[in-house]
């Protein structure tokens, strides 16, 4: 069978995982490729994917990785670097905030700090238990793709009208649904989450769909210099871009080229982005999608695949 997804740039193939260091793949992508770039790095916590050091390390190695990513993003480009917090003795260190400067160093224009808030973490007994991150939005230049019509959310008073003025008895707003504001209200992949890994930190799909969408046109390339399990490479290829990607650890490698190919097949079961979070004072919202963990359907035997069709 012909492999659909490539190991490295250039490739006629919608997907690229190098399997390596984020830092020699971006060294291969000329400058001005991807039209985005989207990704978590590693949060410097000693996690079983990182090495913990010292946070002036960390802050080069992050600079490191981003001046490439701004080189290789096209004029009309976006980077979305999400992350949390560093923390140490219960004291944290906001790594949007430590990270800015490297942006700024680079002219880019922050368009948004949007909230991605999530209903579960750790229970911290120190200090208020953490229950947001940030994805930091910057553009190259003022001249960016921003296709707000496509990730809009639907209006919770659709059929609402003016009542007086010139436009009194007309809609009053957008029938094509509101913006999604910059507050995110996404689940996060804990167990009983449809997309959970052994991956200990990955992000929704739904919520890289929703940037992809409005930061990207169809047949673009995306790119995740931290791959982990390919989320980002499944959210571009639901929606027709191309994805590229470079990760270290080959667990993550062979799930994420795994799930790829479930998507390439419009198997893969994700979880909606717009899907009302789940609410126990309310049954109408239902546990479909939150219901089955990945870990808890035999996922990788091809006959029971057809378990993760919508
Ligand atoms: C926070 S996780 C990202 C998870 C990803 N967003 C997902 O949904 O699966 C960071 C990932 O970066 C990987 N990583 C760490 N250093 C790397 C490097 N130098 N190059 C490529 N990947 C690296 C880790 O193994 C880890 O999977």
């Amino acid at each position: 069978m012909i492999s659909r997804i490539a190991s490295k740039y250039p490739s006629d193939n919608n997907a690229i995982i190098y399997e390596g260091s984020c830092y020699d793949f971006v060294k291969t992508i000329p400058a001005k490729t991807v039209r985005s770039i989207v990704t978590s790095p590693p949060y410097n916590i000693g996690k079983e994917y990182e090495e913990k050091v010292d946070l002036n390390k960390y802050y080069e190695e992050q600079e490191r990785i981003i001046d490439e990513c701004v080189r290789i993003l096209t004029d009309d480009g976006s980077i979305c670097w999400q992350t949390g917090n560093f923390v140490e003795n219960s004291e944290i260190v906001p790594l949007d905030i430590l990270l800015y400067p490297i942006f700024q160093k680079h002219n880019l224009k922050l368009r948004n700090r949007i909230i991605w808030h999530f209903g579960h973490g750790l229970h911290s007994s120190k200090r208020f238990s953490g229950r947001y991150e940030t994805i930091m939005w910057y553009t190259k230049t003022d001249n960016y793709i921003f296709n707000l019509d496509a990730v809009r959310i639907p209006q919770k008073y659709p059929n609402k009208k003016h009542f007086k003025g010139p436009n009194a008895g007309k809609l009053s707003c957008n029938p094509l649904g509101k913006n999604p504001s910059d507050i995110w209200e996404i689940p996060n992949v804990k167990n009983n989450h449809v997309e959970k890994t052994v991956h200990p930190c990955q992000f929704p799909v739904g919520l890289v769909e929703r940037l992809v969408l409005a930061l990207t046109n169809e047949n673009d390339w995306v790119f995740d210099p931290f791959l982990g399990v390919g989320s980002t490479i499944i959210a571009a290829i639901k929606n027709n871009r191309r994805g590229l990607g470079a990760e270290i650890m080959a667990d993550y490698i062979e799930i994420a080229k795994k799930r790829i190919n479930l998507a390439f097949d419009g198997l893969l079961k994700t979880r909606p982005v717009n899907k009302p979070v789940y609410d126990p004072n309310n049954p109408k919202i239902n546990l479909e999608y939150e219901e089955l963990s990945y870990e808890q359907l035999p996922l990788f035997e091809e006959e029971n695949s057809f378990r993760y069709a919508k």
